[in-house]
């Protein structure tokens, strides 16, 4: 479906939300059909030979695409407002191909000391046994992420806000500098998802996603996922992503693209309730602090509500 209306209107996301995904098949079904198939019958072996080389569309084999998995991707991008996506087994799978897609021995990356645990172990000490080089700075500081700048850096990858403690870094300022010296800026959109907080539109190159949490939002399958330029997508995250399997199950692509249907209605419910439980419980006199950046006294309060 196209992001469209018939009169040429730009659908709202919270439309997309709901309708964008591959073709309908010849049932016209209401709600996206799950295709549940490891391999696709070809019209042809030439057809199927140009499909293998990535000459024609059209879908080979379950490790390389999948309509399900398509519908996932193109409705993520859309509400991110990248050009493309690629869906992949889980969040850490999607960190996991991400840095295998663009790093090599020799190369320097910048990660913040608060991000999720597995990010920081993945990146620190499992790649450094490849050769890369990482330095970990604190989340906030923005002088220190420019004092670890060097020419070999190649990636910044921030997440905000983190998890736990809801730390808030600056994104556009992140990737200002990234851009300034030849590298490039993930962010980890995770926990604010894209209905409060579209991190390309600040300038970031890349939007991960571990769709295990908001994104199917009912805690039932794992999933994860970039977001970034059709260029980058077909270039560097396909070839890897083809060849070593981290991909997203159809099924589990079909449960989140119903969770993306109330991704909306749900991330303003919640944040709603969150805003009323901090401040409850931050007038509470058993309560020592609270860390949430809705709250004014947040130390990124204001940036919180400037880039969210
Ligand atoms: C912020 C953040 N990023 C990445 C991940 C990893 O995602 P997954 O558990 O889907 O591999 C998590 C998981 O808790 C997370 O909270």
């Amino acid at each position: 479906m196209a992001s469209r209306d018939p009169s040429g209107h730009a659908l709202h996301r919270e439309t997309l939300a709901v309708r964008l995904s591959v073709e309908r098949s010849q049932y016209g079904e209401n709600s996206e059909a799950l295709y549940l198939t490891s391999g696709y019958v070809q019209p042809s072996a030439e057809a199927s030979a140009r499909r293998f080389a990535g000459e024609d569309e059209g879908y080979t084999y379950g490790r390389t695409g999948n309509p399900t998995v398509t519908s996932f991707e193109q409705r993520l991008a859309a509400l991110e407002g990248t050009e493309a996506c690629m869906a992949t087994a889980s969040g850490m799978a999607a960190v996991m191909l991400m840095c295998f897609s663009l790093l090599k021995a020799g190369d320097h990356v910048i990660i913040s000391q608060s991000m999720f645990g597995s990010t920081l172990k993945l990146i620190g000490t499992e790649f450094a046994r490849f050769g890369v080089d990482t330095t970990v700075v604190p989340q906030t500081d923005l002088a220190a992420w420019r004092a670890a700048v060097r020419p070999g850096t190649r990636l910044l990858f921030a997440e905000t806000p983190t998890n736990p403690l809801g730390e808030v870094c600056d994104i556009q300022a992140l990737a200002d500098m990234a851009h300034g010296n030849g590298a490039l800026l993930a962010v980890d959109n995770c926990f604010a998802t894209p209905v409060l907080q579209r991190p390309v539109e600040r300038g970031a190159d890349i939007v991960m996603h571990s769709g295990t949490k908001y994104l199917d939002g009912q805690g039932r399958v794992m999933a994860g996922a970039l977001c970034a330029s059709a260029a980058m997508v077909r270039d560097k995250f396909l070839p890897v992503q083809k060849n070593s399997g981290m991909v997203l199950s159809p099924f589990n692509a079909w449960v989140v693209l119903k969770g993306l249907e109330t991704l909306d209605l749900r991330m303003k419910a919640q944040s709603a309730q969150a805003l009323a439980l901090a401040r409850w419980l931050e007038s509470h006199p058993a309560v020592g602090r609270v860390y949430y950046p809705g709250l004014a006294s947040h130390p990124q309060h204001e940036l919180a509500m400037r880039q969210m």
